[in-house]
């Protein structure tokens, strides 16, 4: 008698959420998710770069403007795996498959149309997980490129040198030292005792007015950050069917997907 029982035993108690996506599948998934915006996000730091240096630069150094991003770029790297990958599993994408015990047609793979945490259930609502994963990055990036993240602040800091070091060689160039410029101004009249004094400090507030508007500048353009991420997507950031078009890399990532069992 007892072998027969065996059996049933067996079906109860064997694990049948085994077929979830845990492990290497969460972790594989996440990061060809992270892997697949570096382009897109790279589009975004060159035509960041490229408005610093033509807006704040005079088109000078554009490759050095690059690495003036560095430090978005390095925290966007490290800081974004736990976040992409809870914003899919499990704050979106987990549980089981079944309904009433039983597994609806397509569950748990290739194609399940039920919210669960399997391969099959991520195919099946790939516009959602797209999206997920697209609002992550541009949530994750927007928060980087604004006052506030230290990633802005090394960024700000960069940009304000090169600019001083720009005005600084404009000043050269035109081959007037800053504070002859100063004491000569516009009409080139020289000026003695208190009032050269006094515009010596009227080319200090300009410098410290061309600090200030550095620096307003810098921070209009790198508010365009998310923008720029959904153009380089393509658009139509959304939960549709064909959303972000350059953001979507459908048929490998879920060929990628249905990979793991
Ligand atoms: C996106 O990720 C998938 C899965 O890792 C990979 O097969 C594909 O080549 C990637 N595409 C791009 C453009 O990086
Ligand atoms: C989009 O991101 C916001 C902010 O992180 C979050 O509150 C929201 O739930 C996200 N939406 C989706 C669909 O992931
Ligand atoms: C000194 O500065 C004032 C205004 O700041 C300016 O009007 C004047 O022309 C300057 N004088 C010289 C000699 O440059």
């Amino acid at each position: 008698m007892l072998p027969l029982t065996l059996p049933i035993f067996f079906l109860i108690a064997s694990p049948i959420s085994v077929l979830a996506c845990e492990g290497q599948c969460i972790a594989g998934i996440t990061r060809a998710w992270l892997g697949n915006y570096t382009s897109p996000l790279n589009t975004v730091y060159q035509d960041i770069a490229q408005q610093i240096s033509q807006t704040l630069l005079s088109a000078e150094r554009y490759h050095d403007v690059m690495s003036y991003l560095r430090p978005i770029q390095s925290a966007f790297e490290d800081d974004s795996y736990d976040g992409m990958e809870s914003a899919i599993f499990p704050s979106y994408f987990h549980g089981k498959c079944q309904r009433n015990g039983v597994d609806p047609p397509g569950c748990p793979n290739p194609d399940c149309p039920v919210v669960c945490g399997t391969p099959g259930s991520l195919v099946h609502f790939y516009p959602k997980l797209r999206f997920i994963a697209y609002n992550y990055t541009r949530n994750t990036l927007g928060r980087l490129s604004s006052p506030g993240s230290d990633a802005y602040k090394r960024v700000e800091g960069a940009v304000l040198q090169a600019s001083a070091e720009h005005r600084r060689r404009e000043r050269e160039r035109r081959r007037v030292p800053w504070f002859e410029y100063a004491i000569t101004g516009a009409g080139g009249e020289l000026v003695h005792g208190l009032s050269r004094g006094r515009n010596i400090s009227h080319a200090w507030t300009r410098e410290v007015e061309s600090v200030e508007s550095v620096k307003k500048e810098l921070k209009e353009i790198l508010r365009q950050t998310p923008s720029l991420l959904e153009k380089a997507c393509g658009g139509h950031a959304s939960e549709e069917e064909n959303a972000l078009p350059k953001c979507s890399w459908e048929e490998r990532m879920k060929a990628y997907i249905l990979t793991f069992p």
